[in-house]
């Protein structure tokens, strides 16, 4: 294995040795298989290449400075996995199916997972795919699900430092009743041409709107989105929202911090009245955003000191940190073991 940089680590792929796979055929998920090669071969006409039909979860494996390998919550991401099956009426990962795919493809390649106390953590991507043949608009009859896995450092390169992010209207990332709330591939590509403007224009992120009235946040790129002031944690609800399994855990840390958790249609003129606005999601853990610009007004909103991360958001992060990383109880049983 190369010399890796632990505490430099990008978000982006890295090369293991193993990734797991089933296939789903005549109405019933196989065999898993383990593959040391990373691709896959599919036919050309299979309806995740021309109709969308694929679904993925983002999940992190951290080790403990105990030596014990840990999984957050995965049983949300095994439902939420479900849920954006039967939104695109692909066949459903069974519960346990999800669980012993994701724990073999993590223990096999163990020695991947990033050593404790660099921020750092191992990604693992389960992906559906429907590779039953269709050329008109059906679902297939043949799926594929895999996990592969990788070691990450957080998705936005400022780390815990404070990011800027960009409202937009010229692009809605999800429709009111469209697939927004299950984790489609569709959604993220519909969101790539204002992420990408907005890097150009030098932003971490967009802040897409809800798309029927564009009045309320709806999410922070591949993240959720919360605000804070005083003793208040704010986070928008909307029908177009991925819910996030880290926003449902910040929720739960803030109320046993005795903060008031309050899950609204939160208006953008509302961000001039909060101390402290971050995004959070399993990939970002948690960013503070310091600053959000208006691209249509040109109105800039600042949070605290844009500089460093807020006071609250820190209690966050380091408390959902410590219970990741076991370095903390965990009062709520979040975190399972991969033996
Ligand atoms: N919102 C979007 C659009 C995402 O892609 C993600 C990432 O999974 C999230 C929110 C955060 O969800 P979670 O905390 O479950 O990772
Ligand atoms: C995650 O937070 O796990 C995500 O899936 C976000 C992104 C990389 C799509």
């Amino acid at each position: 294995m190369q010399n890796i940089d632990w505490s430099k680590l990008p978000f982006g792929y890295f090369q293991t040795d193993y990734n797991v796979r089933c296939y789903y055929r005549n109405g019933k998920w196989g065999e898993i298989e383990v593959s040391s090669s990373p691709h896959i071969n599919i036919h050309m006409a299979a309806t995740c290449l021309h109709y969308g039909q694929e679904a993925f979860e983002g999940m992190k494996a951290y080790l403990g400075k105990d030596g014990k390998i840990r999984i957050f919550r995965w049983e949300e991401n095994a439902k939420r996995m479900q849920r954006s099956a039967d939104g695109i009426l692909m066949a459903r990962v069974p519960e346990e199916l999800f669980h012993t795919m994701v724990s073999k493809a993590v223990k096999l390649n163990e020695h991947f997972v990033p050593p404790h106390g660099h921020g750092a953590a191992l990604y693992i991507r389960p992906l559906l795919i429907g590779t039953g043949i269709q050329v008109g608009v059906n679902p297939a009859k043949e799926y594929l699900f895999m996990v592969f896995v990788g070691p990450v450092g957080p998705y936005f390169k400022e780390g815990f430092n404070p990011v800027k992010m960009q409202i937009v209207r010229d692009v809605d990332r999800a429709a009111p009743l469209g697939t927004g709330h299950i984790k489609v591939g569709g959604n993220y590509a519909g969101s790539l041409f204002a992420s990408e403007r907005a890097k150009a224009e030098g932003y971490a992120s967009v802040i897409f709107l809800e798309a029927k009235e564009k009045k309320f946040i709806d999410e922070a790129g591949p993240a959720n989105f919360f605000a804070i002031k005083g003793k208040t944690y704010v986070t928008p609800k909307s029908p177009s929202i991925l819910p996030s399994i880290t926003n449902m855990s910040l929720m739960q840390i803030a109320a046993d911090m005795g903060m008031t958790v309050e899950r609204r249609p939160l208006a953008v003129e509302e961000l001039e009245g909060f101390e402290e606005a971050g995004a959070c999601g399993t990939a970002a853990i948690i960013s503070p955003i310091g600053t959000i610009v208006d691209r249509d007004s040109g109105k800039t909103y600042t949070f605290g000191d844009p500089s460093a991360a807020g006071p609250v958001s820190t209690r966050l992060f380091k408390k959902l940190q410590a219970i990741q990383y076991g370095d903390e109880p965990d009062p709520h049983g979040w975190v399972s073991f991969v033996e």
